[in-house]
C-alpha cells in the first residue's frame, strides 16, 4: 500500500470512524482514485485536504465508497425460498419475529421483506430494523420513492397493493413504511442487538477483507437466536460456516445451530 493512501485511510478513520482498511484494497483504491483524479487532485493528501474543507466533496466521496445499488426482490428466487420455506419455520417458532436488514441502502430490501411479511400477518404487527452506514441514503430510503430500474422484479399484485404511481416513478405506501425503522450503523465497528430471528445482509460483504468478514460472521452469529437465520447475497457463500455455528438451511440461508 502506498504511504499516501495509507495516510488517507488514517485521516478518514479519524474524521468518520470508517476504516477503509477493512475493505478490499485494490477495488476501493481504484474507485477512490478515479474520483480523486476526476476532481483534479494528484495525491490522496491533497484530496483529503479538499474533502475536509468542502462538505459537498466529502459527501461525494462517501457516496462513491459506499456503492448503494439495490432493487426490490433482488435475486427473486431467493426471496421465494424465504417466503415458502424459511419464514414459515421461523414464524412457527416465534410469531413475533425480530427482523433486521443490515446494509439496507435505499430501502428496497427491508421494504421487500415487509411486503412478504404482510402475507403472514397484519403489517401493523411487522417490525423491521434497517441499518446502513450512509446517512444520506437512509434519508432516501425513508422517502420511499423509486424508479422503474429498482422495481422490475416486483410482482404485479404487490405493485398495485403497496405502491402509488407518481409522475417519474412509484412511492411505497405509508403502511409499509411504518413497519420499517431506519438507523445509521457501521457493521464493522458498532455493536449489534441479540435474539434476532432473521438477519438479511446482502451485497456488502463482498467489499470487505477476509478478516473483516470473519469478524462480521461471528457478530451475526452472536446476534441470532438458536434457529435464527442469516440471509446473504447470491455471491456471498460462507466457507466453513460451521465455525460460526451455522448450518446451511438452503443456498444462501444459514441457520444458527441450537
Ligand atoms: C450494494 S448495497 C446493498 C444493498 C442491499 N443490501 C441489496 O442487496 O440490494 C451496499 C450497502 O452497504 C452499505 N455499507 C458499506 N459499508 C458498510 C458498513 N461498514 N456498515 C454498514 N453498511 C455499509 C453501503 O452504504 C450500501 O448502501
Amino acid at each position: 500500500m502506498t504511504a499516501d493512501y495509507q495516510q488517507f485511510i488514517m485521516q478518514i478513520k479519524r474524521k468518520t470512524g470508517i476504516d477503509l482498511a477493512l475493505y478490499k484494497e485494490a477495488q476501493m483504491k481504484r474507485r477512490l482514485e478515479s474520483l480523486r483524479d476526476k476532481r483534479g487532485y494528484a495525491t490522496f493528501l491533497s484530496y483529503y485536504q479538499a474533502l475536509a474543507a468542502d462538505s459537498s466533496l466529502f459527501h461525494e466521496f462517501l457516496e462513491r465508497m459506499t456503492i448503494n445499488v439495490s432493487e426490490f426482490y433482488r435475486n427473486k428466487k431467493r426471496w421465494e425460498v424465504l417466503e415458502e420455506k424459511i419464514l414459515p419455520r421461523l414464524l412457527a417458532e416465534n410469531s413475533k419475529p425480530k427482523l433486521w436488514s443490515a446494509a439496507c441502502s435505499t430501502g428496497e430490501e427491508p421494504y421487500t421483506l415487509a411486503m412478504i411479511m404482510a402475507s403472514f400477518m397484519p403489517l401493523s404487527e411487522v417490525s423491521i430494523l434497517a441499518t446502513d452506514l450512509d446517512k444520506e441514503i437512509l434519508k432516501r430510503a425513508q422517502v420511499g420513492f423509486y424508479t422503474d430500474r429498482s422495481l422490475k422484479e416486483v410482482p404485479p399484485g404487490v405493485l398495485s397493493r403497496y405502491f402509488t404511481k407518481e409522475l417519474m416513478g412509484y412511492k411505497v405506501s405509508e403502511q409499509v413504511k411504518r413497519s420499517v425503522t431506519f438507523k445509521q450503523q457501521n457493521l464493522l465497528s458498532d455493536s449489534f442487538g441479540t435474539q434476532y430471528d432473521l438477519i438479511i445482509c446482502r451485497n456488502v460483504m463482498i467489499y470487505f477483507t477476509e478478516e473483516a468478514k470473519h469478524e462480521l460472521y461471528q457478530k451475526f452469529s452472536q446476534a441470532l437466536r438458536p434457529g435464527g437465520v442469516l440471509f446473504v447475497g447470491s455471491t456471498e457463500q460462507i466457507f466453513h460456516a460451521d465455525q460460526y455455528h451455522f448450518e446451511t438451511e438452503d443456498t444462501f440461508f444459514y441457520k444458527k445451530k441450537g
